[in-house]
């Protein structure tokens, strides 16, 4: 039977009930992580954990640091009880119950803490080496992007229906590339990697900080800064980086072929050298 962890104990899920007036069911009052596990290890826990403080303490959620990085003991049971070795670790924190739906929220309370890890499928490999095709919109989400919060209303909306060919959507805020629906984007113009700036309009991916840092291992220089929609449509190259999806190359974008409409060869390079820092300990904190 499925086990997750709630509130300080391991049970089924089955067995794990949550008030229907916790803040996060009723306002998406709320932060989460998901935290990659390769070969039965948390990847990057600790800029994970830092996300998350981070997030926490942007919603003025306080939670004790110490208390945060306990949560590593039952993250391990949890993913020792599944029989695949590659996972993918969902951990929320919400507000937490208020006796009535309107209160005003007290100085103190009871966060609500849920933890899940489920098994994760290798990326299909006709995605990395053929791309994947993209659309852009508009950004509709609030102004605190860079907080991992549960209300994902807007990201919803703007996400590709299921049975569509198109794998992500490419959000542009006032003419400006932000990010994707649940991933972050950068694009490749003459060799080097340009990003958008880390602020409140993108979640700061660690994913995309990883990639950064192996693609300057590859002698890539990485700009960051304001990336309009015409730079993106005249990219070299586009890669989607997310935890669940890690990094792709964009071939299309609206229809529009993303140069030949093929996965660069700076793609390749950075790739190679991604899977190799994955097959290694390099990354292991915990
Ligand atoms: N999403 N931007 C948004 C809006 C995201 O939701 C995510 C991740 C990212 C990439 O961050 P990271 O590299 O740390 O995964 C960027 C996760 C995977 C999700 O919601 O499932």
């Amino acid at each position: 039977m499925k086990q997750c962890f709630l509130n300080g104990k391991i049970l089924p899920l089955e067995q794990a009930h949550i008030s229907p007036l916790d803040r996060g069911f009723l306002f998406g009052d709320g932060v989460y992580e998901v935290i990659p596990v390769y070969r039965r290890q948390c990847f990057y826990w600790h800029k994970h954990l830092a996300r998350l403080a981070a997030s926490l303490k942007k919603i003025h959620l306080s939670f004790d640091t110490n208390e945060l990085n306990e949560l590593i003991t039952p993250i391990k049971q949890l993913i020792a009880q599944l029989p695949q070795t590659e996972q993918a670790v969902y951990l929320q924190i919400t507000r937490g119950v208020m006796p009535q739906r309107l209160l005003p929220i007290p100085a103190t309370c009871t966060p609500t803490v849920f933890i899940i890890s489920q098994a994760q499928a290798p990326v299909e490999t006709l995605k990395i080496t053929q791309g994947i095709r993209c659309a852009s919109a508009e950004d509709i989400r609030w102004r605190r992007c860079d907080i991992k919060s549960i209300s994902l209303l807007g990201a919803a909306l703007l996400t590709p229906n299921a049975d569509s060919a198109i794998e992500e959507t490419l959000i542009f805020r006032n003419g400006f590339l932000s990010e994707g629906c649940r991933s972050n984007f950068i694009v490749v113009k003459e060799g080097a990697l340009h990003v958008p700036l880390a602020d409140s309009r993108m979640l700061n991916g660690i994913t995309y900080q990883v990639v950064c840092d192996v693609a300057r291992a590859c002698g890539r220089k990485v700009i960051e800064g304001d990336i309009s929609t015409a730079d993106v449509f005249a990219a070299d190259e586009i890669w989607l980086t997310s935890s669940t999806r890690e990094m792709l190359p964009v071939v299309a974008l609206d229809k529009q072929p993303i140069a030949d409409g093929v996965p660069g060869k700076v793609f390749q390079q950075v790739y190679a050298k991604w899977r190799q820092h994955i097959n290694s300990d390099g990354w292991l904190d915990v």
